[in-house]
C-alpha cells in the first residue's frame, strides 16, 4: 500500500494527517473552528471558508513536519471532496491540487462519509464485509459494505440526522453548540425513564429524528425552570440510541456480516458505545475519540483503501447523490 497525506476541511475542522498504509497514523493535526462558530450557534459556511483558507498552509505545514517524512516520501494528496460546504471543500481541495502539481504527486478525492467509515481501519485489522451505522451532523445511514467500494444503503435518515436532532435539542435546551458532547455528559447522569419520547415509527431501516425534537420542545415548554437537564438529556439520549442499535442489529442479523462498524461524530456517543457492546452478537468496531467526529487521519486512511485518482481540473460536491 502506501503513505498519503490527508487535508479534510469539509465543515469546521482544518485539518492534515499523514497516514501509512491506511492503518498507521504519523502525524494527525487539527484545528477546530468550534470557538468561531459558537456565539452563532451553529457553523456560519462563510466564515468557515476563510479561516480554512488562513489556517490550512500551517495545519498542512505541521502535519508533514510532525510525520518525519517529506514530500517525496508521500504516494498521494488525498482531500475530501464531498460532501460539506462548498466553500470550505474548495479551500481543502486548492491547497491539494496546489500541492499534487507542486510535488508530482497524484491527486486522490475521498468521500467524506467512506472516510468516517475508514477511521475504523486505523489500528485494527478489520476488512469487509460489515454492516456500518454512520452517524454524523449531516448524515445517519445503515451500509451493508460487501467490499469497501461496494456500499450498499439499507436506510437513512429521512428529514434530520442523528447528530443534528442532537444539535437542535442542545439548542432549545439552552447548551452550547454543538450539543452531542454536552447532551451526552449530562445524560450519564440523568434518568432515561424520566420522560418518554417517541422513537420515530419509520418503517425498515430508515429513521426520522425530526418528531422526537419537536416532543422534547413541547415537554420543555410545560417543565418549570431550572430545566431537569440531565434527566431530558438522557431520555433523548434513550430514544436516539435504542432506534439506531435496534435498527443496526437487525441489518446485521438478516446480512449475516460478521462485524459491525459505528462512524461519524455521534459515534463518540458512551451509551451508542456500551449499548453496541452489551448487545451485539458480533464484534463491534468504534474509532478512538479523535477520529470519530471530522479530522483527516480517516481521510488519508479511506484514500488507501477507496481513493479515488483525480486530475487537477476535477471538483466537489456539497450533496451526495443518493
Ligand atoms: O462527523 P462529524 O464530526 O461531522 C459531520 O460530518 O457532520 O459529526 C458532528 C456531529 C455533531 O452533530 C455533534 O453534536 C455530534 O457529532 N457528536 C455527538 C457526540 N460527539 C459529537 N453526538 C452524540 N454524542 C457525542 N458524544
Ligand atoms: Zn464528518
Amino acid at each position: 500500500m502506501a503513505v498519503y497525506l490527508g487535508i479534510e476541511s469539509s465543515c469546521d475542522e482544518t485539518a492534515a494527517a499523514v497516514v501509512r498504509d491506511g492503518r498507521q497514523v504519523l502525524s494527525n493535526c487539527l484545528l477546530s473552528q468550534i470557538e468561531t462558530h459558537k456565539k452563532f450557534g451553529g457553523v456560519v459556511p462563510e466564515v468557515a471558508a476563510r479561516q480554512h483558507l488562513e489556517t490550512i498552509n500551517h495545519v498542512i505545514a505541521e502535519a508533514v513536519a510532525a510525520s518525519g517524512l517529506g514530500f517525496s516520501d508521500l504516494d498521494g494528496i488525498a482531500f475530501t471532496a464531498g460532501p460539506g460546504l462548498i466553500g470550505t471543500l474548495l479551500t481543502g481541495m486548492m491547497a491539494a491540487k496546489s500541492l499534487a502539481w507542486a510535488h508530482d504527486l497524484p491527486l486522490i478525492a475521498v468521500d467524506h462519509l467512506l472516510a468516517h467509515v475508514a477511521a475504523n481501519f486505523i489500528n485494527t485489522d478489520l476488512d469487509p464485509p460489515f454492516i456500518a451505522l454512520l452517524v454524523s451532523g449531516g448524515h445517519t445511514q445503515i451500509i451493508h459494505f460487501r467490499s469497501f467500494s461496494e456500499g450498499e444503503i439499507l436506510g437513512k435518515t429521512l428529514d434530520d440526522a442523528a447528530g443534528e436532532a442532537y444539535d437542535k435539542t442542545a439548542r432549545l435546551l439552552g447548551l452550547p453548540y454543538p450539543g452531542g458532547a454536552t447532551i451526552d455528559k449530562l445524560a450519564q447522569s440523568g434518568n432515561p425513564a424520566a420522560f418518554k419520547f417517541p422513537e420515530g415509527v419509520v418503517a425498515g431501516y430508515n429513521f426520522s429524528f425530526s418528531g422526537l425534537k419537536t416532543a422534547v420542545l413541547r415537554c420543555v415548554e410545560k417543565l418549570d425552570t431550572p430545566l431537569p437537564l440531565e434527566d431530558l438529556a438522557a431520555s433523548f439520549q434513550d430514544a436516539v440510541t435504542r432506534v439506531l442499535v435496534r435498527k443496526t442489529l437487525q441489518a446485521q442479523a438478516e446480512t449475516g456480516t460478521p462485524a459491525i462498524v459505528l462512524a461519524g461524530g455521534v459515534a463518540a456517543n458512551k451509551t451508542l458505545r456500551s449499548l453496541f457492546d452489551q448487545l451485539s452478537p458480533v464484534p463491534v468496531y468504534y474509532p478512538s475519540l479523535q477520529f470519530c467526529t471530522d479530522n483527516a487521519a480517516m481521510v488519508a486512511a479511506a484514500a488507501a483503501f477507496c481513493g479515488k485518482k483525480v486530475d487537477l481540473a476535477c471538483g466537489v460536491y456539497s450533496r451526495k447523490k443518493d
